[in-house]
């Protein structure tokens, strides 16, 4: 089979946020990338995942170009509620750390990101088989891939590893370079889409008795749900009835009574875990985002820790395009680990304190109990929890 070359100086692969907002900041820098993404861009908009983003996120959306949609029609939340043994207790992060969140999709945000990529001309090649990045360890790394048959090489200076948790870029990497640290939970999120209005107009975290549950929206008019449930659930087993009883039967009363059902657009389970791949840096060969680390979504930083490496490694990029300097690319794996490791402890410390462990028992549950009981009364607690909700500086 004949080989078609091309060149770029960024080889991105994954074009899921993480992916397609590099891009759009190399672009503004005026910085040429190509994406190769193994699906198409109808099955990455059909994913239903993140919904929060912080201040700095929506900074860099800005940054990108990006933001107008999300500001017309992305949610301003200045505090969420804590529902603890059927009390909620309201967390004000405006008035903790002066900033917000905003509740807009990552289908959204990926769809706004795919349009002005489309709209600059730059490349993204959808359904590419077989995407290797290979010399990364040289000065001349390459990127190989099949589409339509026909095999290609795409020469760059860098290549960024954004293809998620399965991408292939982590495993390029001889495992004797690469160091991974991984806690995996025993119960998944069960999540619920549907067009009703939500329940409450901030998101509700409730800890329950029964386990986990969250109140969540994507708009006015659609709403988010999910509970806790075992690992070994499967979606066939949860009609929508049977979701919406175990929703309620976790919620306060009042809460409960004033949930609007609907048949659901979405149902999925999805595992929780937490994993961290050290460094992000192999010669030329950058990783970002879920390629480089999971979190479970309990407070929402997946989607946000993906965007603040991508910030770092714009900007080490744009410093060596720039001014011919490499500290940038040199420092990257540090600067971003030292984010990522923060969210980590904040994302487990969620999930830790309002997830009911089947384990669990005696010493264990008390000491969440008085966790829980902590922050329902801690002014100090309340501030710590809303500083790294609506997210560390970047
Ligand atoms: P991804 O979004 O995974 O994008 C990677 C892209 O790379 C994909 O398009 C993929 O098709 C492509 N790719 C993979 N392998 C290859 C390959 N070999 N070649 C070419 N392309 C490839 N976060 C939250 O904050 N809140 C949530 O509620 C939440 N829910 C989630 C639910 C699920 C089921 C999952 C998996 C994640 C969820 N997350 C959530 C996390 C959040 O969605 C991710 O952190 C975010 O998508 C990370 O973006 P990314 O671009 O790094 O990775
Ligand atoms: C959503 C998901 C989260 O993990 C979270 O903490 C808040 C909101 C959501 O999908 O809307």
């Amino acid at each position: 089979m004949s080989t078609q070359a091309g060149r770029t100086q960024v080889g991105i692969i994954g074009a899921g946020p993480a992916g397609l907002l590099l891009g759009q900041l190399l672009h503004r820098m005026g910085i040429e990338s190509v994406i190769l993404e193994q699906r198409s861009a109808e099955y990455v908009l059909g994913r239903i995942r993140a919904g929060v983003l912080e201040q700095g996120s929506v900074h860099l959306m800005e940054q990108a170009g990006c933001a107008d949609r999300l500001h017309r029609e992305g949610l301003i939340h200045d505090g969420t509620l804590l529902s603890i043994g059927g009390e909620n207790h309201r967390i004000d992060f405006r008035r903790r750390t002066g900033k917000t969140v905003t509740i807009y999709g990552q289908t959204e945000l990926t769809r706004d990101l795919m349009d002005a990529r489309a709209a600059c001309g730059a490349r993204t090649v959808y359904e590419a088989e077989d995407v290797q990045p290979v010399d990364f360890n040289g000065d001349h790394p390459r990127l190989l891939y099949r589409k339509g048959g026909v095999q290609h090489e795409l020469r760059c200076d860098f290549i960024a590893g954004c293809d998620g948790y399965h991408g292939i870029s982590r495993t390029s990497v001889p495992q004797a370079a690469i160091q991974l640290f991984e806690r995996v939970y025993p119960f998944g999120w069960l999540g619920v889409l549907v067009d009703r209005p939500p329940v409450s107009e901030e998101l509700i975290y409730t800890h329950h008795e029964r386990g986990f549950a969250l109140c969540s929206m994507r708009s006015h008019s659609r709403s988010r749900y999910y509970v806790q449930c075992r690992l070994d659930d499967r979606v066939e087993d949860w009609s929508d009835d049977r979701f919406y009883d175990e929703l309620r039967r976790r919620l306060p009363r009042e809460t409960a009574e004033a949930l609007q059902t609907g048949p659901s657009i979405e149902k999925s389970i999805a595992p929780l875990r937490s994993f961290v791949a050290e460094p992000l840096r192999f010669g030329r060969l950058f990783l970002a985002g879920d390629a480089a680390h999971i979190v479970p979504p309990t407070g929402a930083k997946g989607l946000n820790l993906a965007a603040s490496d991508v910030f770092y490694l714009a900007e080490a990029l744009r410093d060596y395009y720039q001014e011919k300097s490499k500290a940038g690319i040199d420092g990257y794996s540090a600067r971003a680990l030292r984010r990522v490791w923060k969210a980590e402890r904040f994302s487990w410390w969620m999930t830790a304190t309002l997830h009911i462990f089947p384990e669990s028992a005696g010493f264990d549950r008390r000491i969440q109990r008085a966790e829980l009981d902590y922050l329902a009364q801690s002014d100090a607690a309340q501030t710590a929890l809303a500083e790294n909700y609506v997210g560390l500086p970047f």
